[in-house]
């Protein structure tokens, strides 16, 4: 069984093109997608059509898919919404919160709450891996061996005490992002990069790779940079954020 996971591609057309020709290498027997598709200031109906193309098994909707859809809508999502029509905004809206796929539990942030990280918590001005015990408390109650997460854009693999994984593959097409606020904070993977993950299941149990795929992050830089948004302008050129 090898199942590819998309998370977080956030309206990044090239970014995700860029994945999709990777995956045909890859040959995965199952496409699954954690949610955020369009939000944010770069080419969403592209992402739309790319999207309608794919074969992706699954999807569940992320925090920004339901604020899109549903509201209160914040700058990434009026960035967005301009871009895409009322079917795709309804579409968004009857996605689940959370699904199953054999041996493998998909939610966007945790199985509770789309809007809250999994495997990562504040700590300074950026995020951290969570303390062990919190990770296990989210996943109580679960009985799938895989659990699968994204929203935070950190690609991390956790092994809960009695041997179940939980994995976010990173983000598709956000690599980074600053959250403003009296207490501001900013994430960055480093580098500009495409991430999505393979998983395998095999005798000894299930491999994880994090697939880090290169792709001309140019225009993306250039449309992000048109419409005023320069974080995602310069995270996308580098896969870096200020001094992050
Ligand atoms: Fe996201």
């Amino acid at each position: 069984m090898r199942l590819a996971v998309l998370s977080d591609i956030h309206g990044n057309a090239d970014a995700l093109a860029a994945v999709l020709a990777d995956l045909k290498g890859q040959a995965p027997d199952a496409v699954v997608n954690l949610g955020d598709l369009y939000a944010g200031p770069l080419d969403v109906a592209r992402t739309c059509d790319l999207l309608a193309g794919a074969r992706i098994d699954l999807t569940v909707r992320g925090n920004h898919d339901r604020m899109l859809a549903l509201g209160p809508r914040k700058p990434w999502d009026a960035a967005a919404l301009p871009h895409l029509t009322q079917a795709t905004l309804t579409a968004l809206a009857a996605l689940p919160a959370t699904a199953v796929l054999g041996d493998v539990f998909l939610c966007h942030g945790t199985p509770q709450d789309d809007a809250t990280f999994w495997l990562e918590q504040r700590s300074g001005r950026g995020l951290v891996r969570a303390p062990l015990a919190r990770i296990e408390a989210l996943a109580q109650g679960l009985a799938q061996r895989v659990l699968l997460c994204g929203h935070s854009h950190v690609a991390r693999t956790v092994r809960l005490g009695d041997g179940r994984l939980v994995v976010n593959p990173g983000s598709v097409g956000c690599p980074g992002y600053q959250v403003p606020g009296t207490d501001p904070y900013a994430v960055c993977s480093g580098s500009n990069h495409a991430v999505y993950a393979v998983l395998d299941h095999g005798p000894a149990g299930w491999t994880v790779a994090h697939r880090q795929v290169p792709y001309d992050t140019a225009p993306a830089v250039a449309l992000a940079r048109a419409r005023g948004f320069d974080d995602w302008a310069q995270v996308l050129a580098t896969g870096w954020l200020g001094e992050t």
